[in-house]
C-alpha cells in the first residue's frame, strides 16, 4: 500500500504523520518542489518510529515523481494556503496551475492511482483534475467534507457537552465558508436527534460556527489549520486502502445527483478501493435542497475562472 503526498507543507506533512502512526499504508512518499524539504520533513517522521512504534517508511524527495511511482492513493496538497482575512476563493489563480501540473506528473508514474484533492478552493480543484486527466469519476475525490463534519461534531459536542464520539453529524456542499451546509435536522447524539438537547437558537449557532470554522482558526494561527485536515485527508485515504466502505461527505462529480450536473460538490459518498464507490442519494428538505443549490450556483461560478488554465 504505497501512498504519494504532493505538498510537505502543514497539511502534507500532518497527513503523512498520521498515516504512518496509525498503520494506513506501509509506504508514503512526500513530494515537494521546494530544495530539500520533503526530505526534511520525511526524516522528522521517520525519526518518531522508534518511540511511536509505527513501521511505515516515509521518504521525501524534491519534485522526482519517478520516486511516486505506482502509488495507490495520490494526495495533492500542493499550493498556497489562505492567510488571515483570505477567502479559499482567492487562491484558485495560483492553485489552478499547481494542481494541474501535479496531476499530469503523478499519473505519468501511478495511471491507476486513486486521486484525492485537498487544495483550495477544493471543490473547483477537483473539477479541475477531473476535467484535466479524464479520469473516471469514481477515481478523484475531494476532501474538505470530512474536515467540516469532524468541525461539525466538534461544535456539536462543545453545545452538548458530551463526547464527539457519541456525534455522528455530516456537512454537505461546498468547502466554503458560505457554501457548506451543516445538516442539522440529521446530526445526532447516540442516535437521539440533538433538537432533542438544544434549542433552534443554540443549533445555529453551532452551523454558523462550523461555517467559519476554517476561517477562526485561520485568524489565531496566521494560516490555515493542519492538525484536523491531516487528520481528516487520512480517514479518507484508510476508508480506500482498507476498503472500509466509510459513507464520507466527500467533493465527486455529481451527474443529476441532488439536481445536479458537471459540478464537484460535497454529498455523502461510500468509500472504498475503488474510492467513490457509491453517492448517497439523501432526501433533503426544501431549505436544504435551496441551501444546496446556491451552494452549487456558486461553486459553478468558481468553476468558470478555469478556462483558461483547461484550454
Ligand atoms: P503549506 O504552504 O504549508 O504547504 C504547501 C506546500 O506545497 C509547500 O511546501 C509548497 O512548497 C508546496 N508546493 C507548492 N507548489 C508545488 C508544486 N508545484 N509541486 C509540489 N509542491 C508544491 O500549505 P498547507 O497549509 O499545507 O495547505 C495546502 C493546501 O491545502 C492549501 O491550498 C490549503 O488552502 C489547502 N487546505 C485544504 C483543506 C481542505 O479541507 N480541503 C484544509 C486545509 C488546507
Ligand atoms: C480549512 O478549512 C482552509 O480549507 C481550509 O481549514
Amino acid at each position: 500500500m504505497k501512498v504519494t503526498i504532493v505538498g510537505a507543507g502543514n497539511v502534507g506533512a500532518s497527513c503523512a504523520d498520521v498515516i504512518s502512526y496509525r498503520g494506513i499504508a506501509s509506504e508514503v512518499v512526500i513530494l515537494d518542489i521546494k530544495e530539500g524539504f520533503a526530505e526534511g520533513k520525511a526524516m522528522d517522521l521517520m525519526q518518531c518510529a522508534t518511540n511511536t512504534g509505527f513501521n511505515t517508511q516515509i521518504s521525501g524527495v524534491t519534485n522526482d515523481y519517478s520516486k511516486t511511482a505506482n502509488s495507490d492513493v495520490v494526495v495533492i496538497t500542493s499550493g498556497i494556503p489562505r492567510k488571515p482575512g483570505m477567502t479559499r476563493e482567492e487562491l484558485i489563480g495560483i492553485n489552478a496551475g499547481i494542481v494541474k501540473s501535479v496531476v499530469d506528473n503523478v499519473l505519468v508514474h501511478s495511471p491507476n492511482s486513486i486521486i484525492v484533492v485537498v487544495s483550495n478552493p477544493m471543490d473547483t480543484m477537483t473539477y479541475l483534475a477531473l476535467k484535466a486527466t479524464g479520469l473516471p469519476k469514481n477515481r478523484i475525490i475531494g476532501m474538505g467534507g470530512a474536515l467540516d463534519s469532524s468541525r461539525f461534531r466538534y461544535y456539536l459536542s462543545k453545545a452538548l457537552d458530551k463526547p464527539s464520539n457519541d456525534i455522528s453529524a455530516m456537512v454537505i456542499g461546498g468547502h466554503g465558508d458560505t457554501t457548506m451546509i451543516p445538516l442539522t435536522r440529521l446530526a445526532a447524539y447516540n442516535g437521539i436527534p440533538v433538537s432533542e438537547f438544544l434549542s433552534q437558537e443554540e443549533l445555529d449557532k453551532v452551523a454558523a460556527s462550523t461555517m467559519v470554522g476554517g476561517a477562526t482558526l485561520t485568524g489565531l494561527l496566521g494560516t490555515s489549520a493542519w492538525y484536523a485536515p491531516g487528520a481528516s485527508v487520512a480517514y479518507l485515504v484508510d476508508s480506500i486502502l482498507n476498503d472500509q466502505k466509510k459513507m464520507i461527505a466527500c467533493s465527486v462529480l455529481l451527474e443529476g445527483e441532488y439536481g445536479q450536473n458537471d459540478i464537484c460538490i460535497g454529498v455523502p459518498c461510500i468509500i472504498g478501493k475503488n474510492g467513490v464507490e457509491q453517492i448517497v442519494e439523501i432526501k433533503l428538505n426544501d431549505a436544504e435542497k435551496a441551501s444546496f443549490a446556491k451552494s452549487a450556483d456558486a461553486v459553478r461560478n468558481m468553476n468558470a475562472d478555469l478556462q483558461s488554465v483547461l484550454a
